[in-house]
């Protein structure tokens, strides 16, 4: 599966897909992320990306010639199942969203910056626009990195344990359970008795339960359909 992230600030997506699972995926051979600087499509020479809106008011926005250029010379080299926008105006990510896009082939993500991008990329070129949650970061790069890992874990061969994914809370109706590791007792706080029992049966009835009582606390509304 591929990604090509296009973007002013190149340099805030070098880190996020360098490390733990997303690197091993691109070894791997599984993923391919591929980062462009939205600067090398402009046209002219200062190398712009963005100007005055038309109709007046605060803020600059993103121009529609780099963008096309862009996309224009992605699609001439392969096909693209999708043109996603990030933006804080998109439908909620969720991970029934993630299942969907983790069968796809070729993905192109927009990051915005500014006040926003020219309405005409989005309407001639975007698929889908997506906000990773109600609230404005300073441009769409991080949610970006959101969406790709959130993405890659779920493609078969990426986890170790490939069942691991599927046992995620929000994969399920529930959230998980508590986890606890070693020491047994650390400074009086111990680690509740039915985990140290062997008795898988009991443990699993226990995990249940506490992923019930969880969610009913925390995430009511997943119970509630
Ligand atoms: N760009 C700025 N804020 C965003 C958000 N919440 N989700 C997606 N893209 C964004």
């Amino acid at each position: 599966m591929r990604f090509d992230i296009i973007t002013v600030l190149p340099g805030l997506l070098e880190s996020p897909f360098a490390h733990s699972i997303l690197q091993r995926a691109q070894k791997k051979g599984i993923a391919e992320i591929v980062v462009h600087n939205l600067r090398d499509y402009s046209a002219n020479k200062h190398k712009t990306v963005d100007d005055y809106p038309y109709g007046g008011g605060s803020g600059m926005v993103m121009m529609i010639e780099p963008f096309a250029a862009c996309i224009e010379k992605l699609k001439s080299e392969r096909n693209y199942d999708e043109v996603i926008f990030m933006t804080p105006d998109g439908v909620t990510f969720n991970q029934q969203i993630a299942n969907q896009l983790s069968v796809r082939e070729n993905i192109i993500i927009l990051c915005g910056h500014y006040k926003g991008i020219d309405q005409r990329v989005r309407d001639l070129y975007v698929t889908r626009e997506i906000s990773i949650g109600d609230y404005v970061l300073s441009g769409g790069e991080l949610p970006a990195a959101v969406l790709v890992d959130a993405i890659v874990r779920l493609i078969p061969g990426v986890l170790s344990d490939e069942t691991s994914a599927l046992s995620d809370s929000f994969q399920g109706e529930l959230l998980d359970a508590p986890v606890y590791t070693r020491p047994a007792d650390w400074n009086g706080h111990k680690v509740p008795d039915i985990l140290l029992s062997g008795n898988t049966p009991e443990i699993e009835k226990w995990r249940f339960e506490q992923s019930l009582e969880r969610t009913k606390q925390r995430r009511p509304d997943l119970l509630s359909e």
